[in-house]
């Protein structure tokens, strides 16, 4: 007959391993306070300004950099799209838009000048990189029926491009107290989003729907 394990042993048992494990759990919460204050300081740490430390002027100098570069490169880029648009208020609206972008070159060299430095650009990927594909769009679809929809369909890019980030930008200056700069910023971001408007009026009141005339065409040979 098996002995039973007395009662008295039993509890002691118990008792044994209730210890172990509040002396476990109470390791792993001193190691869990440990690594919370840990991180905590750390983050501190990497909030406290140094002054190596990039702040939110120097950012806003970035951008500025960046628009200045990009709104350079935009102006060089436009006279091919007006040679190659066809209908005569795409081609005006986008004489207008070069018109307004070299004021708004002469607007961020204002903007420079308020900042106390000099106007300079710097290289930025995102508008090459639009600006190359509006350029391949060009060769692929410039003497199509679709020509002037891939035109709106380049602009647009880069309307929305600059729309982000002059709307970034223009937060950045209001948040540093910067007046001026913010209103100057709003002036460029007003003319962005009416010239991106115009280009999507032209797109859907007639430019969409003449390019598609092929398309129909081909669909009513098919049936
Ligand atoms: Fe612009
Ligand atoms: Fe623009």
């Amino acid at each position: 007959m098996a002995t039973q394990p007395s009662t008295k042993s039993n509890s002691r048992k118990t008792a044994r391993s209730q210890g172990r494990a509040s002396a476990k759990s109470s390791r792993e919460q001193r190691s869990k306070r440990a690594q919370n204050v840990a991180r905590k300081s750390a983050s501190t740490e990497s909030k406290r300004p140094r002054s190596s430390q990039k702040t939110l002027s120097d950012l806003l100098e970035h951008g500025l950099k960046d628009m200045y570069y990009a709104e350079k490169k935009i102006y060089r880029a436009l006279p091919k799209m007006i040679r190659k648009a066809d209908h005569p208020e795409l081609k005006e609206a986008l004489e207008n838009h070069r018109a307004e972008t070299e004021s708004q070159i002469e607007t961020l060299e204002n903007v420079f000048e308020l900042l106390g430095k000099r106007a300079r650009g710097e290289k930025c990927e995102a508008i090459d990189g639009i600006l190359e594909e509006g350029e391949s769009l060009l060769e692929d679809f410039g003497d199509s029926v679709a020509s002037d929809a891939a035109i709106i369909f380049s602009c647009q890019a880069v309307e929305h491009y600059e729309i982000t980030r002059y709307g970034s930008l223009r937060a950045f200056a209001e948040e540093l107290g910067l007046e001026e700069i913010r209103d100057h910023l709003d002036a460029i971001l007003a003319q962005e989003k009416a010239a991106d408007g115009t280009l999507n009026e032209l797109a859907e009141g007639s430019i969409n729907d003449a390019a598609s005339e092929y398309d129909a065409e081909e669909e009513s040979a098919l049936s």
